[in-house]
């Protein structure tokens, strides 16, 4: 660690706890409070490292976010949170998403580890879209299809870092601005995204976009979470997914346009917590679905909870987003991933929070569109725990 960083740091935390006032705008997300109410002073923290350098030679830092129970790593390489460390119920502390130790398998073809995925997360259906009567061509990555932001996706690029003091809590403030045409996109796209740590053991991420032309976005955390801490599948986890119903989808993962019911279907994790392996192999290849969250209303909602039975660990996931992607690494390969452990088939889970797959070109999904004089804001949370014991 370098101390100019740090004197560097200070200053801006500085600075903005004199200054920072969080921007409100008068859309229809403007009512999801960026700070949870009953937030007191912060006991967390948060410290900077360089982590390595990119080929095309810039830096990259590595931020450690710490509080008493979890300490969260995040670098400026994709926004990528690459690792999420928290106790168990005997308070014994192990990684629990999946991840690398160092830069450069980041840098390598991986899939997502831990990314901040954009400009719009999950699939466009052969990679065209159409607005105003112009058609728009985005780059294609997964057969004929756009997925993630395409080729070099918001999981490619370096972000700026700042810390910021929000109303006394600290914050990590990621930039970055998508120009116009990157990836076949319109617009240029201001994005911020916020990482803290609150006081109830959760990473809160807020994110927030302007675009000076009508575009769609769909901004999302792609990490693999294994609560037993990676070594290990995660069929054993027991998960709750507040949706009654799903999107299906053709053999490219494109959604066919209609909302099914997951009653009596091996996608109910509504009615009852369900292990993730009890039905998955009636799915052909693995979850890998869109869920429709219930109750949707653009406020901060809990739409699933996951609890491992041998850790006793627990994450509970709350959004403003109407959709959930629930995907169990079906395309993990043995990765080498950290500490030499090989990431196999199942190793972890996302919870892509995120609107539906493909909604540029599906009229009756809700809307994705952001344009100029519009303000682009999302909230997931991430809570860590452990199970009550009996
Ligand atoms: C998403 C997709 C999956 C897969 C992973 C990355 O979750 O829905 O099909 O592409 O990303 O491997």
């Amino acid at each position: 660690m370098f101390p100019s960083k740090i004197l560097v740091l200070c200053c801006l935390a500085t600075l903005f706890q004199l200054g920072c006032q969080n921007k409100t705008t008068d859309n229809e997300m403007s009512d999801v409070p960026s700070t949870p109410p009953d937030q007191d002073q912060t006991a967390s923290s948060i410290t900077s490292a360089f982590f390595g350098t990119t080929a095309s030679g810039d830096s990259v830092d590595l931020y450690t976010l710490t509080d008493d129970q979890v300490t969260i790593k995040i670098m400026t390489y994709g926004a990528i949170v690459t690792s999420i460390i928290a106790p168990d119920k005997d308070g014994n502390k192990a990684d629990i998403v999946l991840g690398f130790d160092s830069l450069d398998p980041y840098l390598q073809q991986h899939p997502y580890f831990g990314a901040t995925v954009g400009r719009y997360g999950n699939r466009i259906a052969n990679g065209t879209f159409s607005l105003d009567g112009s058609t728009y061509t985005l780059a294609t990555n997964n057969g004929p299809n756009h997925l993630h932001g395409g080729l070099k996706g918001f999981d490619k690029v370096v972000w700026q870092a700042e810390l910021i003091n929000d109303q006394g809590q600290e914050k990590l403030q990621m930039s970055y601005l998508s120009i116009d045409g990157e990836e076949g996109y319109p617009g240029n796209l201001s994005v911020k995204v916020q990482f803290y740590l609150a006081t109830d053991g959760a990473l809160y991420i807020d994110y927030f976009a302007t675009t000076d032309k009508t575009t769609p976005i769909n901004l999302t955390n792609h990490s693999y979470f294994n609560l037993n801490g990676g070594s290990d599948d995660i069929l054993d986890h027991e998960v709750y997914i507040k949706a009654s119903r799903y999107t299906p989808v053709d053999e490219g993962l494109i959604p066919l346009g209609q909302l099914a019911e997951v009653a009596g279907t091996p996608f109910d994790f509504l009615a009852q917590p369900m292990p993730i392996g009890a039905r998955i192999k009636e799915v052909p290849g693995g979850y890998d679905h869109n869920y429709v969250l219930n109750d949707w209303d653009s406020k901060l909602n809990t739409v699933a909870r996951v609890s491992e039975p041998t850790t006793g660990r627990t994450l509970e996931v709350l959004t403003t987003e109407p959709g959930m992607q629930f995907y169990t690494g079906n395309f993990l390969t043995g990765i080498p991933g950290k500490g030499g452990t090989a990431y196999e088939q199942h190793y972890g889970f996302c919870m892509e929070t995120q609107h539906f797959p493909d909604s540029p070109n599906q009229p009756d999904f809700p809307s994705c569109w952001l344009s100029p004089g519009e303000e682009y804001r999302q909230t997931t949370v991430y809570r860590f725990g452990v199970k009550d014991q009996e």
